[in-house]
């Protein structure tokens, strides 16, 4: 529905992660999402395009829910402020821009890879963080490590980096994980390429493998 609960989170089970371009790619690519049954793009900012492709979205598709990703500045927490993101992400935690999303009320998701990260992201108020890069950094194995110290404390994370359709249920079984986040549901060439019935197909086999 468009709503994010500051606890629980997006609310959503697998967040495709995108690389746009073009601003007027978003519109296409996210139709292209719904279609597949998919409400949830992280747009990172790693392009210029991102903050107006956001914006294309928001305007466009209601329905959408739209998540910025790679908030490294202070600038562009701002900038996202500005656009009314649902939510916004990072790979790391900076104490900084978790305290300007938390001061507007606005969900934020620092990336953690470590025990000390994730006891400064609780200590910080942080619920939900993300776990990057999760593959690379020893992927369930070491979930499953983090997940008996800090069961308890409620943290939740979701797992982005190297997940896949192939391992996107081992992370999603896990009681800590929350949600898992990829980029293999739109890669930014699919995009660039306007494959929007791949993307569709991507989504539609994500969601069967998630609904069972
Ligand atoms: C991210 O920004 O979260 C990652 O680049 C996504 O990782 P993936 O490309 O391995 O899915």
């Amino acid at each position: 529905d468009g709503s994010v609960d500051m606890q629980k989170g997006i609310g959503r089970k697998i967040v495709p992660v995108v690389v746009i371009d073009d601003a007027d790619d978003a519109v296409g690519l996210c139709e292209a999402l719904l279609e597949g049954g998919m409400d949830v793009v992280e747009v990172t900012f790693r392009t210029a395009a991102a903050a107006g492709a956001i914006e294309r979205i928001k305007q466009a598709l209601p329905e959408m829910l739209v998540g910025a990703g790679t908030v490294l500045t202070g600038e562009q927490a701002e900038q996202c402020l500005d656009i009314g993101v649902d939510f916004a992400l990072a790979p790391g935690l900076n104490e900084r821009i978790v305290e300007r999303f938390a001061d507007a009320e606005v969900l934020f998701i620092p990336g953690v890879m470590t025990p000390s990260e994730i006891e400064w992201g609780l200590d910080l108020g942080c619920k939900l963080m993300k776990y990057f890069p999760a593959e690379s950094a020893g992927g369930i194995k070491m979930l499953k490590s983090i997940a008996g110290p800090y069961g308890e404390t409620g943290v939740k994370l979701c797992p982005t980096g190297g997940v896949s359709l192939e391992n996107m249920m081992d992370y999603l079984e896990m009681p800590v994980v929350e949600c898992v986040g990829g980029s293999w549901l739109a890669t930014r060439e699919q995009i660039s390429g306007h494959e929007w019935d791949t993307i569709t197909g991507q989504a539609r086999k994500a969601m069967r493998v998630l609904l069972g």
